[in-house]
């Protein structure tokens, strides 16, 4: 067969263009599990040039698992604000603690293994298992599922599970005993610069001739994906409740950022009034709404439009999974980004009342 010869043809020319290519990043230096395994959590759903200075501000933090598991799961969130997707930050806390309690500080040092820690689904598994420890794995991501489907002329929809394998199947093959983590990279930062999604810069591309897209002359049009459907837009009502000088946060119980602080909002209800129902289910008496912010902000599968008001309130009682917060405080808490328009003007608010109190 001449996959198999190809196949490490490729590997070989692939990695000459890595050894001399490869893009520099914060979270390319030590290899020891555990940098590694942040690192690509963090990446798994950010830009690599946004990770970068979060990756390091973390590691500055919680220098080892055992800092991070013995970290309240607040500041956990705080040092993850911005980086969005916070499931990950949950789980990548309940990870820490489970390898720091039940297995002494020693991540699982294998891919099977590494899929049982809350968070590390396959192809973060297959990251941190070829890097970490040189498991000849492809961490089979969107990225890669483009260059391997260019590269083969994989004509199946990506989207579609049989296809993933076919292209895993494939990735597989590419994998080189002895580099297998640096392969993956090179990969990575060859769909990245050159393999780009929409045109590919196949002039730059060192696998143009043994690229069965480009050999087709239409390498942009692979892979074949089917749309997705569009996420939900849906109107958002915010209101921030002040009293003397402080503002109303709750703790999120829902899945959809669970655990962070935001503002008391009615999904589906955009109006001024939204606010009234709000106070009532808090037991606030609040006057009239005030028109403070309009924002957008894009989920995976849901678009929250907002419209942001203000509501002053003549006490500030204890509120279930509330806290009145001051302008120190606002700016402490962990707040989703979702919330930054509503922060801002929350925090012009409260600094106006401070600036009038003293
Ligand atoms: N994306 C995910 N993991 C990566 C890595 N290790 N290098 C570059 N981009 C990545």
């Amino acid at each position: 067969m001449e996959t198999p010869h190809l196949a490490s043809f490729i590997t070989r020319k692939l990695l000459l263009w890595y050894d001399a290519q490869a893009r520099v990043f914060p979270f390319r230096g030590p290899k020891d599990p555990y940098r590694v395994w942040l690192s690509e959590i963090m990446l798994q759903q950010t830009r690599t040039e946004t990770v970068g200075p979060y990756y390091e501000r973390f590691l500055a933090r919680f220098p080892d698992v055992f800092a991070l598991a013995e970290a309240p799961e607040e500041q956990v969130l705080k040092a993850w604000e911005g980086l969005g997707y916070y499931a990950r930050a949950h789980n990548l806390h309940r990870a820490a603690r489970m390898v720091a309690g039940e297995r002494g500080g020693v991540f699982p040092g294998d891919m099977e293994g590494l899929l049982g820690l809350p968070g590390v689904g396959p192809y973060a598994a297959a990251a941190i298992a070829s890097i970490a420890y040189g498991e000849p794995v492809p961490a089979l991501d969107g990225n890669l599922a483009r260059v391997i489907s260019r590269l083969f002329g994989v004509q199946e929809d990506v989207g579609r599970p049989e296809t993933r394998r076919g292209l895993y199947t494939l990735g597989l093959a590419l994998m080189p005993p002895d580099r297998p983590g640096d392969m993956n990279q090179a990969l990575m930062d060859l769909g990245a610069t050159v393999c780009l999604p929409g045109s590919p810069d196949c002039a730059r591309c060192p696998l143009r001739e043994e690229c069965v897209g480009f050999q087709s002359g239409n390498p942009g049009a692979l892979p074949v994906r089917k749309p997705k459907p569009a996420p939900r837009e849906v109107s958002v009502g915010v209101t921030v409740f002040t009293c003397a000088g402080r503002a109303l946060l709750l703790k999120r119980d829902k899945a959809l950022l669970k655990g962070l602080y935001v503002f008391p909002l009615a999904e589906g209800d955009d109006s001024p009034e939204s606010g009234r129902a709000l106070a009532r289910s808090l037991g606030l008496a609040a006057g009239a709404p005030a028109f403070l912010a309009e924002a957008r902000h894009a989920f995976t599968h849901r678009v929250w439009n907002m419209r942001v008001y203000r509501r002053e309130t003549d006490a500030a009682p204890g509120v279930p999974g509330g806290v009145w917060a001051d302008a120190a405080m606002l700016a402490a808490l962990p707040l989703p980004r979702a919330m930054d328009a509503a922060k801002r003007g929350a925090l012009a608010l409260l600094r106006q009342t401070g600036t009038i109190r003293v």
